[in-house]
């Protein structure tokens, strides 16, 4: 059989996405809201494979065999919306509705229940590459029931990205699965971005490297454990040059971190799984604080720094390597921290996650594509209940090995008044994980005291509260 599909809309990423199916033999229906743009796609790339441009929904529809399966590549929230309740109206049952946006999870979940009531398979997929991934191979996160992903997996999957022979694209798990991992996912990249940045601030501020340089640094870095996509164009983007002024592109650009949302979703749904992704939160308030332009201006000021400026630093390579090290020791432990959360989210949702299978179709396509997936994909098939990354003897090594530069940096960097949350809430995490006793017994004591929250003993069973205004006894709970 011929492999069909339909896509409506037909912004940057939609277009891609179609061509791409077109290029892979698929006889691809396309339509957007305003024609001009499916006439555009057609007159530009009407030559890859087989499109067949449709004016209304419903000829868009009509013009799909059953059972039919559509892509929607529209902005995620109200648009969406509009769009799967236009398509609800027309499609049948059996049919399947991909939503490839970056949509809200728990909207996926609402939407699936929905049009599984008309009988109507709604596949909540994430898809992650950017404009180049979605034409050139994405990786792609579909949740959905396992009908659905038996209607839609293959065709999804042969226009993945593909590692080692392997497809990126993998059936994540029930409902809002797909569109939670890609949440995740993205939150990962807030982190990961994040370290980057400190790792150049604390160049150019402390070393007084130049963009230029700091852009070879990391391209020397891309070659070992950091290589990954975000390393390699982070070298790129400091080594360009803007062509008005002549100076470095990174320092034309207005520093105030712009989000569109999904950091901030992941961080919302962490708070509420209980689940301490600190990097990916610091990485949201970092990007949070660069934008208060209205604080930052009176702060700077009036705050004042470090009382003495800081000596040079003596051993310089000695400090690159030092920030190498705390980019790679941090990265693992945000990326622990994303897998923990997906670990609570697929219990809390009955979702079965496999996370090797997701490292898996992380490694090539994606925006946080690293070579170290390989290895978090060999630590969760070696240990499929592994209580952390951080403890699986590969990672548990590579971050000892980190640590003494990873500390130094932290000094480093409060010493000299740099900012770099990043590499410090992880290293904070790391000790507060490791540590034999943490000072949540004396929270807890605080608590029994003003509000009888009560307790629990190291040495016997039970809850208990200590009569604090009488005699400080110490009675059973409730
Ligand atoms: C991807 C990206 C993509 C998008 C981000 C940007 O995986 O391809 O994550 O989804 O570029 O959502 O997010 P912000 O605008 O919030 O940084």
């Amino acid at each position: 059989m011929s492999e069909e599909i339909g896509v409506t809309g037909l912004a940057t990423m939609g277009a891609n996405l179609a061509r791409n199916l077109a290029r892979h033999g698929c006889r691809v229906v396309v339509h957007n809201r305003t024609r001009a743009r499916t006439d555009a796609l057609l007159a530009a790339h009407g030559d890859e494979g087989e499109f067949v441009a449709t004016g209304s929904v419903q000829e868009f529809v009509a013009a799909l065999q059953r059972p039919r399966r559509v892509i929607v590549m529209v902005q995620a929230g109200a648009s969406t919306d509009a769009v799967v309740q236009e398509l609800m109206a027309l499609l049948d049952e059996g049919d399947v509705l991909v939503d490839g946006g970056n949509a809200r999870y728990t909207d996926t979940i609402r939407r699936t229940a929905a049009l599984a009531e008309k009988g109507v398979h709604f596949v909540g997929s994430g898809i992650s590459g950017g404009e180049e991934g979605a034409l050139l191979g994405p990786s792609i996160m579909p949740g959905g029931s396992a009908e659905a992903y038996r209607l839609i997996g293959p065709l999804l999957e042969s226009i993945a990205a593909v590692v080692d022979g392997t497809p990126c694209c993998t059936h994540v798990g029930g409902d809002g699965a797909g569109h939670f991992v890609k949440m995740v996912h993205n939150g990962i990249e807030y982190a990961d971005m994040q370290l980057i940045a400190e790792a150049y601030d604390l160049l150019r501020t402390r070393l007084g490297m130049s963009p230029t340089e700091i852009g070879e640094v990391f391209a020397g870095w891309n070659e070992g454990d950091l290589d990954s996509y975000l390393i390699e164009i982070t070298a790129e983007v400091l080594r360009h040059v803007d062509g008005d002024t002549g100076r470095p592109f990174v320092d034309v650009v207005l520093d105030q971190a712009e989000q569109k949302g999904t950091g901030r979703w992941t961080v919302q749904s962490a708070l509420d799984l209980g689940v301490p992704v600190s990097g990916i939160a610091e990485a949201v308030f970092a990007r949070a604080l660069s934008g208060h332009a209205e604080q930052r201006a009176p702060a700077r000021e009036v705050l004042p720094g470090p009382s003495s400026a800081p000596e040079p630093v003596a051993d310089r390579d000695g400090f690159v390597e030092a920030v190498r090290q705390a980019l790679y020791a941090s990265k693992v432990v945000a990326y622990a921290q994303g897998f923990d959360q997906i670990t609570a989210g697929a219990q809390a949702h009955g979702w079965d996650v496999d996370r090797a299978a997701l490292a898996t179709i992380w490694r090539g396509g994606c925006i946080i594509r690293a070579r170290f997936l390989d290895r978090i994909r060999q630590a969760y098939t070696d240990e499929p209940d592994l209580a952390t990354l951080l403890v699986h003897p590969y990672f548990r090594d590579a971050v000892a090995e980190c640590q003494e530069g990873w500390r130094t940096v932290v000094v480093e960097a409060a010493r000299a008044g740099i900012p770099a949350p990043g590499f410090a809430s992880a290293l904070a995490y790391y000790d507060g994980l490791r540590a034999e006793r943490l000072p949540a017994a004396l929270i807890q004591g605080l608590r029994d005291l003003f509000g009888a929250h009560t307790y629990r003993r190291v040495d016997r069973e039970g809850a208990f509260h200590t009569l604090w205004s009488e005699d400080r006894r110490e009675v059973p709970a409730g």
